[in-house]
């Protein structure tokens, strides 16, 4: 699969512009389209995404590039300057990700220019150089495949300034841009038009212009692109999300009414994390148990030097980025030679095992049991949701398996066949948002109406039972389009309980948490729905390649249960009349206390021998 050195990804076909569609306003649409003609992709222009914030043009400067940073913040200790955790992070790789290409092409076929929206974020560098018409990033060069750059989020201007604490010079710059972000969001991002590198500190013995920033420590700054909104859409008096006219920019560009499709930022605003630090015993690493801002935990802090001729800092912020992705990266390598991505096997491998590091600090589990169920309690120690972010094909699930005395697997749920890529998904808790197309929206694209992948076709999410912060709250959650889907937490609940009954000859069970990147569902959609390009079957024979999306274990945890099987009523400790009525009533009433013996699911003559036997012998 190794491509050849000095490649540049181009790709075979450029996107159909919808030629020949009349759209005459949303009513008409529909009566406006020949039969059986289609009507995808959607014939959007670019103004029907386009964003306020830095145009293409507006830099004086053009971009640096990060390997020229490389000799400095890059050349003595690999584990604590800047360059090589970056190249080895999703961002420095966003602009070679084979699953974004993949969804790129899916997005272009369902709506004319989407892309626009997509490159901004995906390869900045690229956009605001003018690279991103074609849509589909076959006009991106060079530099742009740095994806999110050293020189990007450094000359990146904080757009608010609430607390009036940004460098003066940032004021010329607001003034020289045309259209000012509203909040930030969506890739709306004001950069200094020359190559002045803001940064925490500062830093006279730079050999470069650099001007002290403290957007560069708030959670705002990543806020520009971790709330992702779909401008094309506006949110309606009565909440839904409706496409705008064509040909029209959103009217607002406000984020709170365009259709949220992430909102890790908001999440995180809204919980205890945003308030101030908490002591979270140094579990996401760094010199610093006391988190709180994005970087906190993405870019934990250590006692070094960024540069390899200066002094230490005891706050310098490591570049290590890492989140959930633990497989991407190795596909980079796969397709892209290491000269071009700057990757290498150590830099891949570390980033992973950061990547698993993250995972399994993000929960904890705690297993209780009354004798007849099991309760498993997944706490989210994250700062947003848990799983956040990205929705489509990402997902956690509860795995239990029972055990008898002698060791045999008793009975199993949320089974995950690794070869096939199936989970048993019906016996199990699924922690995940589904999005979908509500009936104008299918009617408008010719889908059907529900669940689907289309990211840029879909107006309404129909699940996320995703576990919120410490801190949350419904009415919060809701002010920020974060709300539970199809689900309930309780105020403040930053955990998620689910009982599973214990078949009676279970001596013991193993719990685990899984997390995985990418679903079989998602990636099939994404080679099988590509009309365009070979991205989704290059995406897809990677995720084969490479264990197809291979689950992470975040938690696990073993619980042995007693004799107290058939003990379900007060006084506990004494098996007595009481105990029956208890378990009559529970299996009249189709309860899982009474689902005590295979087959599971069903309540009937073996659980009622089951427990009667428990009860005469005080003992399974
Ligand atoms: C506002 C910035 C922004 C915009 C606009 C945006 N994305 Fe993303 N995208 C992100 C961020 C941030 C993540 C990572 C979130 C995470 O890991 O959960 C992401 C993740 C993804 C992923 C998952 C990649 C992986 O390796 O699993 C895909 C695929 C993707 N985006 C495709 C798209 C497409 C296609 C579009 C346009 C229709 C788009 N994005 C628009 C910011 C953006
Ligand atoms: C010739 C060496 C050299 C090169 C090349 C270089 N830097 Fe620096 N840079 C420094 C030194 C030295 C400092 C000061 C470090 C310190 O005091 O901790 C610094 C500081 C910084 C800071 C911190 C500013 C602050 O106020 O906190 C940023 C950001 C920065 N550099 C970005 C970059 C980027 C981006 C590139 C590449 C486009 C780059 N540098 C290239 C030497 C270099
Ligand atoms: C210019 C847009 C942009 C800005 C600003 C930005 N990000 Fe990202 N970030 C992205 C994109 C795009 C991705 C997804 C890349 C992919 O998966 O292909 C991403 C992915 C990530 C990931 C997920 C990595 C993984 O393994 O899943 C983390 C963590 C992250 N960013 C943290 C941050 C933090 C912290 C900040 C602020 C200091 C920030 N980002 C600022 C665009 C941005
Ligand atoms: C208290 C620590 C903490 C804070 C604060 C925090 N995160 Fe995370 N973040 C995590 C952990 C742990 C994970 C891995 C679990 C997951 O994927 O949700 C993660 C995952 C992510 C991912 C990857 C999701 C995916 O599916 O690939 C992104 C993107 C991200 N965080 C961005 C942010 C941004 C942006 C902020 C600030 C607004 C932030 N985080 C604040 C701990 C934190
Ligand atoms: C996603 C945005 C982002 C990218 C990409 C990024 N940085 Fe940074 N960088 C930051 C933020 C935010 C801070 C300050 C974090 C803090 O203090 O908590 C920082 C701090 C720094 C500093 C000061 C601390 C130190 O390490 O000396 C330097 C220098 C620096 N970055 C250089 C680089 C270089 C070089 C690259 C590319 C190899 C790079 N950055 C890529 C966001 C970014």
């Amino acid at each position: 699969m190794r491509v050849q050195s000095g490649f540049v990804r181009k790709s075979a076909l450029t996107v159909a512009c919808g030629v020949g569609v009349v759209w005459v306003g949303l009513a008409g649409y529909a009566i406006a389209q020949p039969r059986g003609a289609g009507p995808l992709p959607l014939p959007t222009t670019l103004t029907d995404f386009f964003q306020p914030g830095s145009q293409p043009g507006d830099l004086v400067a053009p971009m640096a590039s990060a390997q020229s940073c490389g000799g400095c913040h890059g050349f003595y200790d690999e584990a604590v300057e800047p360059y090589t955790s970056w190249t080895a992070s999703m961002m420095g790789q966003a602009a070679r990700d084979p699953i974004f290409y993949a969804c790129l092409a899916i997005a272009n076929q369902d709506a004319d220019f989407a892309g626009e929206l997509c490159l901004r974020c995906h390869a900045p560098q690229g956009w605001i150089e003018g690279h991103s018409t074609p849509p589909d990033g076959s006009a991106l060069t060079g530099l742009d495949f740095e994806g999110v750059g050293c020189n990007f989020c450094h000359r990146m201007v904080d757009p608010f300034d609430p607390d009036n604490v940004s460098p003066a010079e940032d004021d010329a710059v607001l003034a020289g841009t045309a259209d000012l972000p509203v909040n930030p969001h969506s890739g709306q991002y004001v950069l200094d038009f020359e190559d002045r590198r803001r940064g925490p500190f500062v830093t006279p013995s730079a050999p470069h212009e650099w001007l002290q920033s403290p957007f560069h420590r708030s959670a705002s700054m990543c806020a520009t692109c971790h709330d992702v909104s779909n401008p094309a859409l506006t949110r309606q008096p009565d909440d839904s999300y409706d496409f705008n006219d064509l040909d029209t920019p959103h009217p607002t560009h406000d984020k709170y009414d365009e259709f949220p499709l992430e909102r890790t930022y908001s999440e995180w605003s809204m919980s205890d994390f945003a308030q101030g630090p908490i002591d979270m015993g140094g579990r996401f690493g760094g010199a610093n148990p006391l988190v709180s801002t994005c970087q906190d935990c993405h870019m934990p802090d250590v006692n070094g030097a960024g540069c390899f001729f200066t002094d230490p800092w005891p706050d310098l912020p490591r570049h290590f980025f890492n989140g959930a992705n633990t497989w991407v990266l190795k596909a980079i390598r796969n397709l892209y030679d290491d000269s071009e991505s700057l990757l290498t096997e150590d830099s891949v491998n570390d980033s992973i095992a950061r990547a698993i590091g993250m995972l399994q600090a993000a929960s904890d589990l705690e297993l209780t049991h009354d004798g007849v169920d099991l309760t498993a309690r997944v706490i989210n120690q994250s700062g947003h949701k848990l799983p956040t972010g990205y929705p489509e094909g990402r997902r956690m699930w509860i795995n239990v398996r029972y055990y008898d005395a002698t060791d045999q697997l008793v009975f199993e749920h949320g089974a995950y066949d690794a070869g096939a890529a199936d989970l048993d998904d019906g016996s199990t808790k699924v922690y995940e948002g589904k999005l979908g197309l509500d009936a104008h929206a299918a009617s408008l694209s010719g889908l059907p109406q529900g669940e689907s992948f289309h990211f840029v076709l879909n107006n309404t999410w129909l699940k996320d039972n995703r576990i919120p912060p410490r801190g949350f709250t419904n009415a919060g959650f809701e002010s920020v389009q974060a709300a539970p889907v199809a689900y309930a937490y309780a105020d403040g609940q930053y955990w998620d309980d689910t009982e599973f009954s214990i078949p009676l000859t279970a001596a013991y069970a193993e719990v685990r948490v899984f997390h995985q990147l990418v679903s079989k569902e998602y990636i099939e959609f994404l080679r099988d729905e590509n009309t365009t390009n070979t991205d989704g079957q290059t995406a897809y024979d990677q995720w084969a390649l490479l264990g197809k999306s291979p689950p992470v274990e975040m938690d696990f945890g073993t619980i042995s249960f007693g004799c107290n099987d058939a003990d379900l009523a007060a006084p506990l400790g004494q098996l007595d009349f009481s105990d029956v009525v208890a378990f009559l009533v529970a299996f009249s009433a189709m309860e899982p206390a009474a689902d005590i013996a295979l087959p599971m699911g069903q309540w009937d003559f073996s659980d009622v021998v089951a427990f009667l036997t428990a009860f005469g012998t005080g003992c399974p």
